[in-house]
């Protein structure tokens, strides 16, 4: 049996998952709240809660299931992409583990390990697949030909799309992380209420900052006219600015389905629990015949059942890492 400790520390979520010949048992995830105050993850605090978090998620990972820690056949970290100080201190306790243990060490990409949450449960993704990750440090349109054989073939330029979320969040005022809020308040809003700019990058290549920009200009101006605007029309802002975001990516993805022919289409990433991308995706979905493949939402955001998803294919591949091996902040795929 093949039964494997995955640790993922890569931003503001602590968690820890075990995965036995491929099925992952156990994923638990400590979310820091810490940094809603600041309108943003505090590099700082994150790995001071990284610290204070990951004991207490280990343990917690190994209750309730048969595995005990003698039983491990490798233990596997998020080695990047990531905040350093939050990434040394998954990196550093999956080492001791190692050693302690005398068992192997995996590192895995964060990002190619968001794609690979989805051979976690069915159905799963046939190979060459496209997948759209999108997250808070993220927007890539990912070529996906095999388990560890991944290349991207469009990211944005500037702004990650789950930080256009934060940051059009920031500016009406919510707390972070505003994407779920946005969601959560699109819900019950108009889309079509207010129209923001639209931005084309050429070929598959996405920016957010002019759309950010435009939209700060808009809630100013209004909220000049009317200082109540905000409390007064939060549904369609949030509507609006969502159904935007959302209109850039899908074009995108339409794009690059269209160009490489390829129908079978994931999506992975924080943002992927976005439910107008969802729905707006399985609209589209049906109108270019697609086989979609959305992950549970548990697997959107960060967590370290996609991490032991990863390691268990790297596993197989036997691609180990040496004690020697430390965080890199901008890992690629
Ligand atoms: O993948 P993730 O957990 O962390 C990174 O690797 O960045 O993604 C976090 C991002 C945040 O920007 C958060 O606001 C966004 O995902 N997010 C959402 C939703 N849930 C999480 N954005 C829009 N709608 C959601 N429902
Ligand atoms: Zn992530």
């Amino acid at each position: 049996m093949i039964n494997i400790l995955a640790i993922e520390s890569s931003c503001d979520e602590t968690s820890a998952a075990i995965i036995s010949d491929g099925k992952v048992l156990n994923n638990i995830v400590a979310n820091q709240t810490i940094h809603e105050q600041y309108g943003g993850v505090v590099p700082e605090l994150a790995s001071r809660a990284h610290q204070q978090h990951i004991v207490p998620v280990v343990d917690k990972a190994f209750k309730d299931i048969s595995i005990s820690k003698k039983e491990l056949s490798a233990v596997a970290f998020t080695r990047g992409p990531g905040l350093l100080g939050s990434l040394l201190v998954g990196t550093s306790f999956a080492k001791s583990f190692a050693l302690a243990l005398n068992i192997p060490l995996i590192e895995v990409n964060h990002m190619e390990a968001h794609i690979l949450a989805h051979f976690i449960d069915e159905p799963k993704p046939k190979f060459p697949f496209l997948c759209l990750t999108v997250s808070g440090g993220h927007t890539q349109i990912v070529l996906v030909k095999d388990f560890l054989q991944m290349e991207v073939i469009g990211q944005t330029q500037d702004d990650a799309v789950g930080e256009a979320f934060d940051k059009g969040a920031k500016i009406l005022g919510l707390p972070y992380p505003g994407g779920p809020l946005i969601d959560k308040y699109a819900k019950e809003g108009n889309p079509m209420a207010f129209s923001l700019p639209e931005v084309s990058l050429p070929e598959l290549n996405f920016s957010f900052s002019g759309i950010k920009t435009a939209f700060l200009y808009l809630i100013q101006e209004k909220t000049k006219e009317n200082p109540h605007f905000i409390q007064e029309n939060l549904n369609d802002i949030c509507a609006s600015l969502q159904y935007s975001l959302v209109k850039i990516l899908l074009q995108k993805l339409k794009r690059a389905s269209r160009e490489l022919n390829i129908k079978e289409i994931a999506i992975a990433g924080g943002v992927s629990a976005n439910s107008g991308l969802r729905n707006a995706l399985q609209t589209l979905a049906v109108k270019e015949q697609w086989n979609i493949y959305i992950p549970d939402f548990q697997y959107c955001t960060d967590n370290a059942g996609m991490i032991a998803m990863a390691a268990h294919y790297k596993f197989l591949a036997g691609e180990f890492c040496g004690q020697e091996v430390s965080p890199l902040p901008r890992m690629t795929i």
